[in-house]
């Protein structure tokens, strides 16, 4: 089922009329369902769940302690890229030994804390990284649980700024390295050398782009292992698709296929990655039309939510489905669908057809679980959007809106 659904003419997630929390709330605000999160997390565990995955949400897509929460009850642990979402991970609830830390920076403090922790895994991405993480393992009298996030030189069929597989990008250990990366692994005191991470991009829509990363990651594994290498875990990052607007996407059947038929057999624990495939389609953001502006060329619906709420379309010309709140039938004029920020980038849909909907109106804009309320900003002196959680029916504000009157009391003080 889909969490956003028209009951009686209106738009409701799950059975909430969106324009019920509207009401109470104000515009705009983001909206997630919990049983979404909940079936997600199921659709992505069940194919898989004869290998038995550790399955570590990237919680980069979504950081609400909320959000996290819900998907930690079904027995999700936490993917994290910082000391700071470390912090939030374990304050909504994750167990250490199911957090795996990510990311091509991570500080020796932000180690120190992790491996304090008792993390299950930090994967390491370079080699300076490494000795520090062995560094800060021997000033504590520990073993760091470690992964090498290798780069498989594969293209990933998405956009290029969230592309990451390829030689060139700052991620992972070139294949080039990986014999001084291995030989470090074996000499550096304090590093526990467990197997390989891999992770090519987010957002793909082509498996076979999996196929063949996971394919290489287990020639790795088997040369490795001919080389006296104990490897005993897998973990094969995230970057599943969802379809956005005018997209479709192949079974998810089709990806855990691709998991089974390249790594299935290696006897390795398998740890992944998801974000944008457990949360993406859970969350909408629902803004108000301020103005419906008849243009000589053109006509546009400017909305109160702004690519400062919402960044994607901004960021990677990504085409979020647009919905009106009352269900109308009528047939409508094209109009750009555009925020208030001073930025002609501030575009949501060119030409798009909302039937029904003119000043004043409600509408959703759809695919708004990931990377949306976690990419927000203060832009254009711009408050931070409420996050509202639903659970069948009822609601509860899991973020309040901050206020511009709030930001400027960060600043003094
Ligand atoms: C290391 C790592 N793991 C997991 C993810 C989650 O990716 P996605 O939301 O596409 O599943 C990302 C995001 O790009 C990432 O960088």
């Amino acid at each position: 089922m889909t969490a956003f659904t028209y009951r009686n003419g209106t738009l409701c997630a799950d059975a909430v009329p969106v324009s019920d929390i509207a009401a109470q709330v104000g515009t705009p605000f983001y909206v997630y369902s919990e049983t979404r999160l909940r079936e997600n997390y199921r659709a992505f565990y069940e194919p898989l769940a004869n290998l038995k995955p550790l399955i570590c949400y990237a919680i980069k897509a979504c950081a609400n302690t909320a959000v996290m929460r819900v998907l930690a009850e079904e027995g999700a642990g936490a993917d994290v890229t910082s000391g700071g979402e470390l912090e939030r991970a374990i304050h909504a609830g994750v167990k250490p030994e199911k957090i795996i830390f990510s990311g091509v920076g991570k500080t020796p403090e932000e180690i120190t804390a992790a491996l304090k922790l008792g993390i299950h895994q930090i994967n390491a991405e370079s080699i300076p990284e490494m000795r520090a993480i062995s560094a800060a393992a021997a000033a504590l009298g520990v073993h760091a649980p470690l992964c090498l996030r290798v780069n498989p030189n594969v293209a990933a069929h998405t956009h290029y700024k969230i592309a990451t597989g390829e030689m060139g990008t700052k991620f992972g250990i070139d294949a080039a390295q990986l014999e001084e990366a291995m030989g470090l692994a074996k000499s550096l005191p304090a590093l526990d050398l467990k197997g390989f991470q891999v992770h090519i991009g987010s957002h793909l829509y082509d498996y076979n782009n999996f196929r063949e990363a996971y394919g290489k990651l287990a020639d790795m594994v088997r040369a490795w292992r001919e080389r006296g290498y104990d490897l005993t875990r897998l973990d094969l990052g995230g970057g599943v698709g969802i379809p956005y607007d005018g997209q479709t996407q192949a079974p998810f059947s089709d990806y855990a296929a691709v998991v089974h038929g390249t790594v299935g057999n290696l006897g390795c624990e398998l740890a992944f990655e998801p974000g944008r495939r457990l949360v993406g389609d859970a969350g909408a953001l629902i803004a108000r039309v301020v103005y419906d502006k008849r243009g000589a060329a053109k006509r546009f619906l400017i909305l109160d939510a702004g690519m400062n709420d919402l960044i994607r379309p901004a960021m990677y010309e990504a085409r979020h489905s647009i919905m009106p709140v009352k269900e109308a039938s009528s047939d409508a004029v094209a109009a750009d669908i555009v925020g208030p920020v001073c930025e002609t980038s501030d575009l949501f849909g060119e030409a798009y057809l909302l039937p029904g909907v003119g000043q004043g109106d409600l509408v959703a804009i759809m695919q708004g679980g990931a990377y949306a309320a976690a990419m927000a900003s203060t832009y254009n002196g711009r408050a931070l959007v409420p996050e509202v959680m639903v659970s069948n029916s009822t609601f509860r504000v899991i973020r309040r809106r901050i206020t511009v009157a709030e930001q400027i009391g960060w600043e003094e003080g």
